[in-house]
């Protein structure tokens, strides 16, 4: 894991962005995984930016999201296959058929994981993966007790986290209790994936899941497994961790020819 920990969420998303940057211009048909939720909006503003001012361009670019609600229409304005075209395809010049997210609906529900993970197969694989993390330790919809292998599939939302989505619902009650999300096993096999957590309300989550042991009870610690981590922290969300001052000398003194 590269952990890198900046005082500024700005700057932490010019870094991610700068790999997603990086992933465009060098491979011919680039493959992007997108998580939901608020922490990585920052760098959805980057990169619509930079499509804006520096013509980045997204053509020839397929995503695939982390998960999906059960059972919420694409329309809906929380469903995941909207929230990423609000937050940032339909501001980029990817093609809206290039944007894919599992397949909520109920009547499909039973081969949804299978046909998800045939469509990335399919793509070549996830060139970089960002992430955020739960309060938790989840990562996409990979509660605690998830299979470190596992694929994408069903999963049972904690009430945890339902009540920390309920922000963006109604009321809890709306909040689906089932959700559909690529596996641990999917997520490991993305060639980079990028994680970026930010906030006092991460801090024990971003502990267990660098310092603490590999468990499925903190699903984020399957990251200890991967090639290539990059973790983006901010002061607040590094708050726990017992090496952070190690960590800050190493991106310090971290030879210039290295990229993330
Ligand atoms: C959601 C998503 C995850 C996300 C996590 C944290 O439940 N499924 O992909 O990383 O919660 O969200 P936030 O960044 O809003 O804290």
């Amino acid at each position: 894991m590269e952990i890198v920990i900046h005082e500024s969420p700005e700057q932490l998303a010019r870094l991610a962005a700068s790999v997603i940057t990086d992933t465009l211009r060098t491979e011919p048909h680039p493959v992007l995984g997108l998580a939901t939720g608020s922490s990585p909006l920052p760098i959805y503003a980057e990169l619509i930016r930079l499509h804006r001012t520096d013509n980045l361009s997204f053509a020839h670019a397929t995503a695939f999201t982390l998960d999906e609600y059960v059972g919420l229409p694409p329309d809906h304005p929380q469903s995941y296959h909207q929230v990423i075209r609000e937050e940032l395809t339909t501001h980029i010049d990817i093609p809206d058929t290039a944007v894919h997210s599992p397949d909520g609906d109920l009547t499909r529900i039973t081969t949804a994981g299978e046909r998800y993970e045939q469509d990335i197969t399919a793509a070549g694989g996830i060139d970089v993966q960002i992430l955020g993390i739960g309060t938790d330790g989840h990562i996409a919809f990979n509660e605690p007790g998830s299979s470190l292998r596992s694929r994408t599939r069903i999963k049972t939302l904690t009430n945890q986290t339902r009540q920390d989505n309920a922000r963006f619902f109604d009321t809890l009650n709306d909040v689906p209790i089932h959700a559909l999300t690529q596996g641990l096993g999917t997520i490991l096999e993305a060639r980079h994936v990028v994680l970026i957590a930010t906030g006092q309300a991460k801090a024990d989550a971003v502990a267990a899941m660098i310092e603490g042991p590999l468990t499925a009870a903190c699903p984020g610690s399957v990251l200890q497994l991967h090639n290539r981590a990059t973790i983006l922290i901010d002061e607040a969300a590094a708050a726990k961790l017992q090496h952070a001052d190690y960590y800050r000398t190493s991106y310090e003194r971290k030879p210039s020819w290295q990229r993330l």
